[in-house]
């Protein structure tokens, strides 16, 4: 049984991120490039508060608690950051290259970007349901009601999906 406040508020965040990152299909889907960076921008920043939260306070503190967690090691969850991040860059990268392309080329050129991140997409879902399946539900499990306060107060991504709303 989970009990309030629980680490499992962060799935909020995580569908936040999500509709961040569909903003910025928006825009592709658009041809709108700034507005694709724009967004893209926005995502990263956003996610990279997230990753902060959780590899500077939540994940240290797992990890020290816990001990041989199956599908729960500490290097999963920090490398399919890293892995993310990768992605974004390219991305940014991608846009760049394509800018100022003619309308068959950057149409063609978009949908590979698409097929680029549609990979990406699928990193997060396994990302995000690792994250719901253990990182979550053991940190209930191993912290007092207010350390689950506290770290919950201490999390820059909670702030900032509370102040989108
Ligand atoms: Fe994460
Ligand atoms: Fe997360």
């Amino acid at each position: 049984m989970t009990v309030a406040p629980s680490l499992s508020l962060l799935a909020e965040v995580h569908r936040w991120l999500n509709q961040l990152f569909l903003d910025h299909q928006l825009a592709l889907l658009s041809l709108d490039l700034p507005a694709a960076s724009a967004c893209l921008e926005r995502y990263e920043s956003n996610l990279k508060l997230h990753i902060d939260d959780e590899e500077s306070a939540l994940i240290p503190l797992y990890d020290a608690r816990t001990d041989n967690v199956p599908g729960g090691a500490v290097e999963l969850f920090t490398g399919e950051h890293t892995k993310l991040t990768g992605f974004i860059g390219e991305f940014h990268q991608t846009l760049l290259a394509i800018t100022g392309k003619s309308d068959r080329d950057l149409r063609l050129d978009i949908i590979k970007l698409f097929d680029r991140e549609a990979i990406c997409k699928g990193l997060v879902e396994h990302h995000h349901a690792r994250e719901h399946n253990i990182l979550f539900p053991w940190l209930d499990k191993i912290t007092s009601e207010n350390e689950r306060t506290d770290l919950l107060a201490n999390c820059a991504s909670l702030r900032a999906w509370r102040e989108a709303k």
